[in-house]
């Protein structure tokens, strides 16, 4: 019987294991040497090769879940009955290597049709999101939740967009209080989870299951919403090489946004 409480125990003493090992490498060329093309068809720096070794040893010894979709190794077998696991082992990979501190070790446990549990830890700073499905969300062991901000001029808002995306908001009369585009999915979807930013837009059209499936459960259980833009539902694909579009969102904004879309 898959155990949403050994999950989230076992990815806390591998996150504080990753970033003892990573100490050394962050912000340095050697750290963030590519070594070779992962299975999302990015580049894999020694720092996400590092650090997905340590998630693989403990989930294997720990028969934590069926298999394992990682960003870097594709679709592996750990040795548990049942489970899968989303994996980013470094959500942020350029900001860990370059030294910018905003980068996160960010895993979601699912039991075959839904998310029932999702880690995201900045390793930067130890500030530790986490969500078990049912159960609501924290950050540091504490309930958290989205703002209230009920308009985009008045929110902080992620967006990540091309060149085309941004003129077609812009000719929609998009306009924001403040933008903040930080680095690393993950945590930015976790910050609207606990009421940093109100909003969250990824146009690009290459978020994976990987980058996304923990926040997303954490942002929903703190009490946000989670779709695509036009507000049709967000479906996980273990399909490592297409990606999506992504909308995350206080519930006070989430229609002037989707709004934008239709
Ligand atoms: C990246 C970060 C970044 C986003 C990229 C992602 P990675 O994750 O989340 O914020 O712009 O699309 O790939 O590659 O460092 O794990
Ligand atoms: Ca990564």
């Amino acid at each position: 019987m898959l155990s949403t409480r050994k999950f989230l125990d076992i990815c806390e003493s591998v996150s504080i294991r990753i970033e003892a090992e990573l100490e050394s490498l962050i912000g340095t060329p050697y750290g963030a040497e590519e070594l070779y093309i992962g299975a999302d068809n990015t580049p894999t720096e020694r720092l996400d090769k590092i650090a997905e070794d340590i998630v693989l040893k403990e989930f294997r010894e720990n028969n934590l879940c069926a298999s394992l979709l990682s960003e870097e190794a594709g679709l592996v077998e750990i040795g548990g009955e049942e489970g899968i696991a989303y994996l980013d082992p470094v959500d942020g990979s350029f900001n860990a290597g370059v030294g910018i501190p905003f980068y996160a070790f960010s895993v979601a446990l699912s039991d075959g049709k839904k998310l029932i549990a999702g880690y995201v830890r900045n390793l930067a700073n130890g500030e530790t999101f986490t969500a078990e499905i049912g159960n609501g969300a924290y950050l540091n062991g504490k309930k958290i939740h989205p703002s209230n901000v009920s308009s985009l001029k008045n929110a902080a808002v992620s967006l990540y967009a091309h060149s085309p995306e941004q003129q077609y908001l812009l000719s929609k009369g998009y306009n924001s209080r403040r933008s903040r585009v930080l680095g690393a999915l993950a945590l930015e979807i976790c910050y609207v989870a606990c009421g940093r930013l109100d909003c969250f837009i990824d146009l690009r059209g290459n978020l994976r299951v990987t980058d996304a499936a923990a926040a997303t459960l954490i942002l929903e259980e703190a009490g946000g919403i989670v779709s695509l833009p036009d507000g049709n539902p967000y479906i996980l694909s273990s399909n490592l090489c297409s990606g999506s579009c992504l909308l995350g969102t206080n519930k006070s904004i989430y229609n002037e946004v989707v709004n934008l879309f239709r």
